[in-house]
C-alpha cells in the first residue's frame, strides 16, 4: 500500500477536513456531495490561518500542486494549487467528483462538451467561467471536461477536493483531451 505524508497542516486545515469528512460520510451521491463540500469550503477561503506558507510557493514552468491532506480510506483528498500568471492545464475531465475554491486570485476556466465529428470527435467550448477569491465550484463527472488557466496579473492559489485519494492514483485527471477544441 502507498502512503503519503503529510508533512504540515494547520488548525483551520484540520477543522475543514473534519468538517468535509462529515459530509462525505452522508453517503450523498457525487454530485450532491460535491455541492456540500463546495459550501463547506467556501467560508474557509482567503483566510489567512488556512495555509501554510510553502502552499503558497509557485513553480516558473508549470502550475504546481501540494497535497494538503489524503483520507486513509481513500475517500477524498485536498490540495493546493499554485498558479503563476498565465499558466495553464491541458483540457482533461477527472477520476471523481472534485470542488474548486478560490483561495487567492482567480481561476478561469474554459468547460467544454464533446461531440461526435465524423469517425472521430471534437470539442466545443461550451461556457467560460471565472472563479473569484472566496468563491468555490462543484462538479461531477461525467460531463466535466475543462481547461483552467489564471488569466491575472498575480499568483493564484486554490484549494481543490477531490473524491478519491489521488495521491494514490497520482492524478486527479481522468482523461486528457487531444482533439480539435474551439481555442
Ligand atoms: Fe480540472
Amino acid at each position: 500500500m502507498t502512503t503519503t505524508t503529510i508533512a504540515a497542516t494547520t488548525v483551520r486545515l484540520r477543522a475543514l477536513v473534519a468538517e468535509i469528512r462529515e459530509a462525505v460520510d452522508r453517503g450523498l451521491p457525487p454530485g450532491p456531495t460535491a455541492q456540500l463540500v463546495a459550501d463547506l469550503l467556501t467560508p474557509h477561503l482567503g483566510a489567512p490561518d488556512l495555509l501554510l506558507p510553502e502552499h503558497h510557493e509557485g513553480d516558473p514552468d508549470r502550475y504546481r500542486q501540494h497535497v494538503l491532506h489524503a483520507e486513509p480510506d481513500g475517500g477524498f483528498s485536498l490540495v493546493a494549487l499554485v498558479w503563476l500568471p498565465g499558466q495553464i492545464t491541458p483540457i482533461h475531465d477527472h477520476v471523481a467528483w472534485g470542488v474548486t475554491g478560490v483561495h487567492q486570485g482567480a481561476e478561469y476556466e474554459r468547460r467544454y462538451r464533446l461531440v461526435p465529428d465524423g469517425p472521430s470527435a471534437r470539442l466545443v467550448a461550451t461556457e467560460d467561467v471565472i472563479t473569484r477569491q472566496g468563491e468555490a465550484s462543484a462538479f461531477a463527472p461525467p460531463g466535466d471536461i475543462h481547461r483552467v488557466h489564471n488569466g491575472g496579473t498575480g499568483t493564484a492559489v486554490s484549494v481543490h477536493v477531490y473524491g478519491a485519494d489521488i495521491t494514490r492514483l497520482g492524478t486527479s485527471v481522468r482523461r486528457l483531451y487531444r482533439l480539435p477544441a474551439d481555442a
